[in-house]
C-alpha cells in the first residue's frame, strides 16, 4: 500500500508580479492569471485526497504595496468571489477565510461572509483563503481574545495551553498542514501559518504561481508520500 497524501495543503501562490515583469505587462496582469491558476489547482484536489486546501491571497504586510496593487487587488478579490461562488457551490467547496477583516472594505467583507454561508452545507474539499493574513496578527488577535476569556474569570489562565491558545486562532476548525508549497522560488514562510505549519513538510518550487500547473501540482503532492515525517520521536 502506498503512503497516505496529505489531507491538508497550503500554498504560498508567489510570483505573480514577476510573471507579468517578464512580459512587459503590469503587475495586476500578473495577479490576474494567478487568480485563473487557482481554479486549476482547486479541481486537481479531490482525485489526489487533498481535503483541504489552503492558499494565502494577501498578507498582512502586503499594504505596503502601491495604492494602485493594493486596490487592483481587492477588486480582484470582490471579482473573483463574485464570478466563482456558483461554481463552489455546485464543486462542493466549502470556502472560509482567514486573516483580519477589520482593515477590508465592507463590500468584500459581505461577499466573504455569503460565500462562506453558501458554502457551509459542502464537503468535497475545504478551501481556506488567506486574505489580510499574518501569522503574528493572527496569534496577537488569538491572545487578545483569550486574555479577554481571562479577565472575565470564563478560563484559569493556569489551565492555558498550546491546544487552548490554538482554539482562538482563526485556523480553530481545521487540521494543520500537512504540506506547505510555495512557488517562485523564495524559500521563506513569509507569516504564513507560523504556528500550525510548526511540523508540516515544505516544497519550495521556481515556477512562477500563473505558470504552476496542474501537473506539476500533482508531482509535488505525490512527493508527499516519500518523506518520513517523525514529529520529533525516535522510530521503532
Ligand atoms: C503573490 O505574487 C501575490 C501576492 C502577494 C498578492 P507577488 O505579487 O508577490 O509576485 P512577485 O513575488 O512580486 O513576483
Ligand atoms: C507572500 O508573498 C504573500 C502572498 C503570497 C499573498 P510576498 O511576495 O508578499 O512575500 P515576500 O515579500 O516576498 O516575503
Ligand atoms: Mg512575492
Amino acid at each position: 500500500m502506498s503512503a497516505p497524501g496529505p489531507a491538508h495543503v497550503a500554498i504560498i501562490m508567489d510570483g505573480n508580479g514577476r510573471w507579468a515583469q517578464k512580459r512587459g505587462r503590469p503587475r495586476l496582469y500578473g495577479h490576474h492569471a494567478g487568480a485563473r491558476r487557482l481554479r486549476e489547482i482547486l479541481e486537481a484536489c479531490p482525485d489526489l485526497g487533498v481535503k483541504y486546501l489552503t492558499v494565502f491571497a494577501f498578507s498582512t504586510e502586503n499594504w505596503k504595496r502601491t495604492q494602485a496593487e493594493v486596490s487592483g487587488l481587492m477588486a480582484l478579490f470582490r471579482r473573483y468571489i463574485t464570478r466563482e461562488a456558483q461554481a463552489m457551490v455546485e464543486a462542493g467547496v466549502r470556502v472560509r477565510f482567514i486573516g483580519d477583516r477589520v482593515r477590508l472594505d465592507a463590500k468584500l467583507v459581505a461577499l466573504m461572509d455569503e460565500l462562506e454561508l453558501m458554502t457551509a452545507h459542502n464537503h468535497l474539499l475545504n478551501l481556506t483563503i488567506a486574505l489580510n493574513y499574518g501569522g503574528r496578527d493572527e496569534v496577537a488577535r488569538a491572545t487578545k481574545r483569550l486574555a479577554r476569556e481571562v479577565a472575565a474569570g470564563k478560563i484559569d489562565p493556569e489551565g492555558v495551553d498550546a491546544e487552548t491558545l490554538a482554539g482562538f486562532l482563526d485556523t480553530c476548525v481545521l487540521p494543520d498542514p500537512d504540506l506547505v508549497i510555495r512557488t517562485s522560488g523564495e524559500a521563506r514562510i513569509s507569516n504564513f501559518l507560523l504556528w500550525q505549519a510548526a511540523y508540516s513538510e515544505y516544497e519550495f518550487v521556481d515556477t512562477l504561481w500563473p505558470d504552476f500547473t496542474r501537473a506539476e501540482f500533482q508531482r509535488v503532492v505525490g512527493g508527499y508520500g516519500a518523506r518520513d515525517r517523525r514529529f520529533g520521536a525516535v522510530p521503532a
